[in-house]
């Protein structure tokens, strides 16, 4: 395992950057793309460990895949014609992956075997495999198909009216899929609006799906038309900077082309609402996705309470504001975010060890976590767990101190975003 030495203290960030494409539009755009007839190219791909994944498992069913650099063309004759793979599938570390596979595999008449890393296969599927399974899917795995590996006999389905127990846009974006492949009316309703990119591609690929408040209805069997996929900067990558800005002195950094889709844009709430002096700039739209530019300088920010619907809206960068909160005037809770226990870690343990460890008076909740603020922080020996996005706090939390922090295992980084240690060094002076 690899261990890299953090040492970024006393550093002010400056300049501009464009961080890599966003992980859950690029995952969508292969996989729509691979359902639709014809030629669909996607710009500003992720090339992220996750996204390959999601490429691999297409590639296996017989779909045309070409990658230069962030540029993907996919060809394929439509789902129809997409074929059974030799071999099982390994989805790696990725949730989105295996949780929005399953529904489109449940619904195509061939086997299907799934597998992934120590993580994913810790991660439950239940939540996938129990609506599947009442639209009529054969799914088999370990623990009765609460976890990987997971056998799957694809065939007709039959639609369903699906009311979501928890937040969780994978677990509405599967029965979609799903739905989308099976004759009849598919209904997904959620008590939270969850992120929305399914929703807002497969309408680009020309099907027949509506929105009504918290409630999205798909006309299934309708073929998908191949559309070209311009992929917006991912905001969760772009939250480790705009956390880093504020908390560093003298900086200013302007983070290009971020996707604004308001399903992910709670950071920047959260950024308001903590004081930060943030800036957004929205330029234009591509395929129901907002697009703009976002400039945040040094701050003072203040402690806050962070709970209910806001939480599906920053469910990823829950790491990175804890770490901000570290920093705050005053004491920060946040609450109502019992999912980041299904996360790539346990992540309301593995945020608060690890900031304990670099010397932050924080304590884990039942759903969040309860942050002191005006931490002074220290080095320590660390360890990301092998989930990028603590690693990627790890990192920035070292601009916080004068002595080194040993990160054990950060190339798991690279699941989100392979050269997230250059950009950094572009905006550290
Ligand atoms: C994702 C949904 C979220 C998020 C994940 C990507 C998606 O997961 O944490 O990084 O692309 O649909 P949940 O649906 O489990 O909340």
């Amino acid at each position: 395992m690899s261990i890299k030495s953090v040492s970024f203290n006393r550093k002010t960030l400056n300049g501009s950057i464009s961080v890599p494409g966003d992980k859950s539009i690029s995952h969508r755009a292969v996989m729509f793309g691979s359902l639709a007839k014809g030629k669909t190219t996607i710009t500003n791909f992720l090339a992220g460990e996750d996204c390959l994944s999601t490429i691999a498992a297409f590639e296996a069913m017989g779909v045309k895949i070409t990658r230069n650099n962030q540029t993907v063309v996919v060809e394929s004759a439509g789902a129809s014609e997409l074929s059974e793979p030799l071999e099982p599938i390994n989805l790696g570390n990725s949730g989105t992956t295996a949780r929005l596979l399953m529904g489109i595999l449940s619904a195509l008449p061939y086997h299907f075997t799934l597998y992934g890393d120590a993580s994913l296969t810790k991660r439950p599927m239940d939540r996938i495999t129990n609506p599947l399974r009442e639209m009529g899917a054969k799914i088999d795995g370990r623990e009765n198909g609460r976890f990987l590996p997971i056998a799957i006999r694809g065939g007709k389905l039959n639609p369903v009216h699906y009311h979501t127990p928890m937040k969780s846009a994978q677990v509405k974006s599967g029965v979609l899929l799903a739905g989308l492949l099976t004759d009849g009316k598919t209904v997904v309703e959620e008590d939270t609006k969850t992120r929305d990119h399914t929703e807002n591609m497969l309408k680009a690929f020309g099907a027949d799906l509506s929105v009504e408040g918290n409630s999205v209805t798909v006309n299934g069997n309708q073929p998908l038309t191949a559309c070209d996929i311009e992929v917006p900067g991912d905001i969760s990558s772009a939250a480790f900077f705009l956390v880093a800005a504020a908390i560093t002195p003298n900086s200013e950094v302007k983070i290009e082309n971020v996707g604004l889709n308001q399903t992910r844009t709670g950071i920047i709430d959260v950024l308001k609402l903590m004081g930060v002096d943030i800036t957004v700039e929205e330029k234009r739209t591509i395929g129901g996705e907002p697009i703009g530019d976002i400039i945040v300088k040094s701050s003072k920010p203040a402690a806050a309470t962070i709970s209910g619907d806001i939480i599906p809206r920053i469910i990823d960068e829950i790491p990175v504001i804890a770490l901000l909160a570290t920093q705050a005037e005053g004491t920060t809770i946040i609450k109502d975010a019992e999912e980041l226990k299904f996360k790539e870690t346990d992540r309301i343990e593995s945020v608060v060890n690890t900031l304990q460890a670099l010397g932050a008076e924080i304590e884990a909740t039942n759903d969040g976590m309860i942050i002191q603020g005006n931490a002074k922080l220290k080095g320590a020996e660390t360890n990301s767990y092998g989930d990028h996005r603590i690693g990627m706090m790890i990192a920035i939390a070292s601009l916080l101190t004068e002595e080194t922090i040993e990160l054990h295992d950060d190339k798991c980084i690279a699941v989100s975003y392979p050269n997230f240690f250059e950009d950094l060094d572009e905006l550290l002076q």
